[in-house]
């Protein structure tokens, strides 16, 4: 960590958060994908489509095409799905950075420097439903930097940027599909407070869990 260094976010750190943020929402499609495997729906369809097609077809290859058809047509849903967060991401708050997260004073995007290039990010603003909360966002960092105690230096700035504005506590959300991240936010302290799927069609369809996460600072 002797060469890493946290920051606040300038103009052109811009496309290496972006590139971080992409990549690091990306790399969670096999997880959901094998996630939408193990749901019993899922293998249900896949068995009756098999067993339907082998009885009426006499053939084991058309069969094995459809499923396999199938499954890459869930494949590019999972896929559709994650570039459709990004797009939305970039859209609401990524492509104006500064607009969004450095104007008022109780947010901040933060970003993590290792030899002049960024590695990881971190931002917070108010949470939406918890008037007494800020909420911890866009927690990434680069793959070849990961396991050196970055993320847990970019929560300890942003627990305590939330105690010096006199907030009580940080939330966030991740998904079930994220177990570095939930790794990384209970060894941090974080208590698990809520348990929900997204309120979207195709996230019911995949059962979609997504974990609230709330960090409770003692103000001393
Ligand atoms: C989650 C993420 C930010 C962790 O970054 P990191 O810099 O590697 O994390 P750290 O090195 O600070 O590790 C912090 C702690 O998290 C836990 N952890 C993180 N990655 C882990 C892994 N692969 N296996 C087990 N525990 C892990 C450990 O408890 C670790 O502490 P320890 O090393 O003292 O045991 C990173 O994996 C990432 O960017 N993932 C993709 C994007 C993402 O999912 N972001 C979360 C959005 S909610």
């Amino acid at each position: 960590m002797d060469n890493i260094q946290i920051r606040k976010y300038r103009e052109e750190d811009a496309a290496a958060v972006k590139e971080i943020f992409t990549m690091g929402m990306s790399e969670h499609v096999p997880a959901s994908f094998m996630h939408l495997l193990k749901q019993p729906p899922a293998q249900m369809l896949l068995m009756c489509l098999f067993c339907a097609l082998i009885t009426s077809s006499k053939s084991f290859l058309l069969p094995v095409l459809a499923v396999t058809l199938l499954l890459a047509a869930a494949r590019q849903f999972v896929v559709y799905m994650f570039n459709r967060y990004i797009d939305t991401s970039l859209r609401k708050d990524l492509n104006q950075i500064g607009e969004t997260y450095l104007k008022g004073k109780d947010s901040c995007f933060w970003v993590a420097e290792c030899d002049g290039c960024v590695v990881g990010s971190v931002a917070c603003l108010p949470a939406e439903k918890a008037p007494e909360c800020l909420e911890l966002k866009r927690m990434s960092v680069r793959r070849s930097h990961r396991g050196m105690g970055i993320a847990k230096a970019l929560c300890r700035t942003v627990a305590s940027f939330t105690r010096d504005r006199g907030y009580a506590a940080v939330v966030l959300y991740t998904s079930v599909v994220q177990t570095d991240a939930q790794k990384l936010y209970e060894h941090m302290g974080y208590q698990k407070t809520r348990e929900f799927v997204a309120p979207e069609l195709a996230a019911k369809i995949l059962n979609f869990t997504l974990f609230e996460y709330r960090l409770d600072l003692h103000r001393d």
